[in-house]
């Protein structure tokens, strides 16, 4: 049921971990299955992110699009790295089951997350970037 990307991704998480002194970390959840996901986010001076690390405490959907995420944000900029979607996470890694989909708004809402710490922390407007979620079960209404 899983794809063979997202069990690579599960089995071997890419970028795991943590970053001392983060540009930007972001924290969320989801309450109905109560897993968390953190991500941290080292971006340079012409707003480009050079790292990505994060840490997951849930399930291996969860885990997987957490990986890709970070694989797919390193080298963007920060408008770019808005810009990946839990969509484009998902289709990166040849889809997920229907039931899984939520999961993978974890990991796009904990970049948005960790985006507005860091624009917060630098003072500056990041265009079409929202106040960030504690639970994204909040937003599966829209996404399901
Ligand atoms: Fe909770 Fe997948 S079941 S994130």
């Amino acid at each position: 049921m899983y794809t063979e990307k997202v069990m690579d991704h599960f089995m071997h998480p890419r970028n795991v971990g943590e970053i001392e002194n983060a540009s930007g970390v972001g924290t969320v959840g989801n309450a109905k299955c109560g897993d968390i996901m953190r991500i941290y986010l080292d971006i340079d001076e012409n707003q480009v992110v050079r790292d990505a690390k994060f840490k997951t405490f849930g399930c291996g959907a969860a885990i997987a699009t957490s990986s890709m995420a970070t694989e797919m944000i390193i080298g963007k900029t920060i408008q770019e790295a808005l810009e990946v979607t839990n969509k484009a996470v998902m289709e990166a890694l040849g889809g997920l089951p229907p039931v899984k989909v939520h999961c993978s708004l974890l990991a796009e809402q904990a970049v948005h997350a960790a985006l507005w710490d860091y624009a917060q922390k630098n003072g500056i407007t990041i265009e079409g970037l929202k106040p960030p979620v504690n639970d994204v079960d909040e937003l599966d209404e829209d996404e399901e």
